[in-house]
């Protein structure tokens, strides 16, 4: 049981398939509040296109101010907003809320489960072993960078802009991130870039290589250019460990990367700030899937992705090891009874919609956590 002071979390459900999925990891939380003693201070804020349809913005104030006081963001997911003006887009988008909150870094773990190797489009040989994170730079590059935008050139033809740079500072940050990380896991690094063709990517190359002399030289680094890297992510993805790489070459690649695991809608992923000098962090959890219009509403939305991110929540920032592993352990037990949400059925699976996929996961929780009492008891 923890006396830690509670948590404030702010849940930002957004748009399309958001609210489906975030109210069935809000009940997971729920569940880690009631048996485990997790202590969470829960506030749903609106946020998206229907926080603009009521308030004439995407994030209205009483959200701005929840996002401003509270120790994680739980988000669902962010819808199409390119017909709105471009300041309303600007104040209220995605990128607004990791670039103020200045989430620099995204970690998009992909781990193949052999309950769902059926449901892959990859072959076993090829699945067997897969587990490795994806560490995305998430308020820099391309995304961000000045000058950007459309002119008009003097000849009266168009011309559209957008600016890749990182500062020493930027890629530093987010590649220690990937060192440390590999720490704890196999102590393996592949740093992925276009050094080959881009002054910022031989940069990128450069600033990793001189951290990894200063600091990580007991990790073991390989650099790797992006469009090779995306090649071996389908040819032999059980080679990886930690992968570190910019905003657009994470974002592709991680896409890339999520049928290795079933399917998008199993991806969860973490985005973190610097840490302060009580040692948190300013936190956003979300599932990797985005709104997916064309389901949304219908409850056929695989919850897993969002409840897997919680999981990231309560490794990252409830700091449980234990609580976010009993939680990955019961949705990999929760596929292992073969139920399936639709973008992961395969023959021989049994069809279930988003809320019960949630009961076959508390279910699950309930089970190991009675195994856990039960064994604690045996040894004490
Ligand atoms: C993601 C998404 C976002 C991105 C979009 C919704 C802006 O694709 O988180 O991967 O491009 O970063
Ligand atoms: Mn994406």
């Amino acid at each position: 049981m923890t006396s830690a002071p509670a948590k404030r979390l702010a849940v930002l459900a957004g748009d399309g398939i958001g609210p489906e999925v975030i109210a069935q990891s809000l009940r997971i939380l729920a569940w880690f509040a009631a048996e485990r003693g997790l202590s969470a201070d829960v506030t749903e804020v609106p946020y998206g296109m229907q926080a603009y349809r009521t308030f004439g913005e995407l994030i209205p104030d009483v959200t701005r101010n929840a996002l401003d006081s509270c120790d994680a963001v739980l988000f669902g997911a962010t819808g199409a907003i390119d017909t709105l003006p471009a300041d309303t887009r600007k104040r209220g988008s995605l990128l607004s809320i990791r670039s103020s909150l200045e989430l620099y870094a995204n970690l998009r773990p992909i781990k193949a489960i052999p309950a769902l190797y059926d449901a892959s489009p990859f072959k076993r040989e090829v699945l067997d072993g897969v587990d490795f994170m994806i560490v995305r730079e998430l308020t820099g590059g391309i995304y961000f960078g000045q000058p950007r935008g459309i002119e008009t050139l003097p000849s009266g033809e168009r011309r559209a802009i957008n600016t890749h740079s990182y500062t020493t500072s930027e890629i530093r940050r987010i590649a220690r991130v990937a060192f440390a990380l590999a720490r704890g896991r196999s102590g393996r690094v592949w740093s992925v870039d276009k050094a080959n063709v881009m002054e910022a990517g031989q940069f990128w190359r450069d600033e990793v290589t001189a951290l990894h002399a200063e600091e990580f030289s007991d990790v073991q680094l390989t650099h790797m250019l992006a469009d090779n890297c995306a090649m071996q992510i389908v040819r032999a993805p059980a080679q990886f460990d930690v992968i570190v790489t910019d905003n657009l070459f994470g974002d592709l690649l991680s896409d890339c990367a999520a049928p290795l695991a079933g399917s998008l809608g199993m991806l969860p992923s973490a985005s973190l700030g610097p840490q302060r000098a009580d040692g948190s962090r300013s936190a956003l959890y979300e599932p990797v899937h985005g709104s997916a219009p064309d389901i949304a509403g219908k409850g056929v939305a695989n919850p897993l992705g969002a409840i897997l991110s919680l999981a990231m929540a309560l490794r990252y920032t409830f700091g449980s090891e234990q609580d976010a592993a009993l939680l990955e352990q019961a949705v990999w037990n929760a596929v292992a009874t073969g139920a399936r949400t639709r973008d992961i059925m395969h023959a021989g699976g049994r069809q279930v919609g988003t809320r019960e996929m949630a009961d076959v996961v508390l279910q699950a929780l309930g089970e190991l956590n009675k195994a856990g009492a039960r064994s604690h008891r045996a040894s004490a």
